[in-house]
């Protein structure tokens, strides 16, 4: 994808709310106490700064203007306050810590296993969004090829507008991708399993055929050990798809082992009541024979 022209311009009085509200959560962020680095939280409000840009800019082509203006970037922020935000993607700081030695731990092997292969090195992030995860790597000094792909063609624009380097492809993962087989060393796939139409059992399997031998798949995703409220998640999300499913865990597993993902790495993470799920990260590698 080209550097996209079509993302809207914000007017100055735009770009002021948002830089209260980020000012607003940093602080709220130190008042609850939690231990972050510089970094992490930097990380943090960039991300929070480009889901309400791109929501913004959503609602404003909605609302069929040219310009991203003050109202519609106050009618994005007013949907969540900042401590509902904080309290939904960091939990609490005692949880964070737990989640920030996760991420270590699972990125550490994602690292590893893009440094010790040859040829191209390339991280395919699977329902990248505006590839916030791909531009945390890039941030953090990670050297090696980003492509990103999504069905969302306006946040793939977005993306593009803020990262040029990073490869951005309009592709829906349940399809069939646009790759040949044996293409990638890892494929990452972060909270997105859940939101798929056909199932995960699709787009898994296109990550088996693209991925190469003995390739990791790095998936992040709430999962439910409960039979029982997975059937009751299952039959709400035949009536509110947008709500996303919910995998019993043993069903995923099942899944990954299906596609001869043998060795799996699994860690829960915390508790999402949203979902009714445990958020779990998954390092899974593919033997192809
Ligand atoms: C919750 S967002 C996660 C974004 C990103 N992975 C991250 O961690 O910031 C879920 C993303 O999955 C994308 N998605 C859902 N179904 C998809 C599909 N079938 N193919 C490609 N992308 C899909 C959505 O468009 C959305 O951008």
């Amino acid at each position: 994808m080209r550097e996209e022209k079509c993302v809207l311009p914000f007017t100055q009085e735009a770009e002021l709310i948002i830089d209260d509200y980020l000012d607003m959560i940093s602080k709220k962020i130190n008042e609850l106490g939690f231990k972050i680095s510089e970094e992490r939280k930097r990380d943090f409000l960039l991300a929070v700064k480009h889901s309400l840009k791109l929501s913004s800019i959503k609602y404003a082509k909605k609302k069929k203007s040219e310009v991203v203006r003050e109202q519609h970037v106050k009618e994005t922020v007013s949907r969540v306050s900042p401590s509902r935000l904080i309290k939904h993607a960091l939990q609490t700081p005692q949880i964070f810590l737990h989640v920030e030695e996760l991420r270590r731990k699972h990125f550490q092997i994602i690292r590893e296993k893009l440094e010790s292969s040859s040829g191209s090195r390339i991280v395919l992030d699977a329902g990248c969004e505006y590839g916030r995860q791909l531009m945390e790597l890039l941030r953090h000094g990670w050297k090696f090829e980003f492509l990103g792909v999504d069905i969302d063609l306006e946040a793939l624009r977005y993306g593009k507008s803020v990262e040029p380097s990073i490869d951005f492809i309009r592709a829906d993962i349940e399809g069939s991708l646009p790759f040949k087989d044996n293409s990638f060393d890892v494929i990452i796939c972060i909270g997105v399993l859940n939101f798929t139409k056909k199932g995960a059992n699709e787009a898994v399997r296109e990550f088996a055929r693209v991925l190469k031998p003995n390739g990791l798949l790095f998936i992040i995703q709430s999962l439910t050990r409960s039979k029982l409220i997975s059937i009751i998640a299952y039959l709400a999300w035949k009536i509110v798809p947008k709500i996303g499913r919910l995998y019993q865990k043993t069903q995923m597993e099942k899944i990954l082992r299906q596609n001869k993902f043998t060795h799996l790495i699994i860690d829960k993470a915390f508790f999402l009541p949203l979902t009714l799920g445990d958020v779990y990260f998954y390092t899974a590698f593919q033997s192809k024979d």
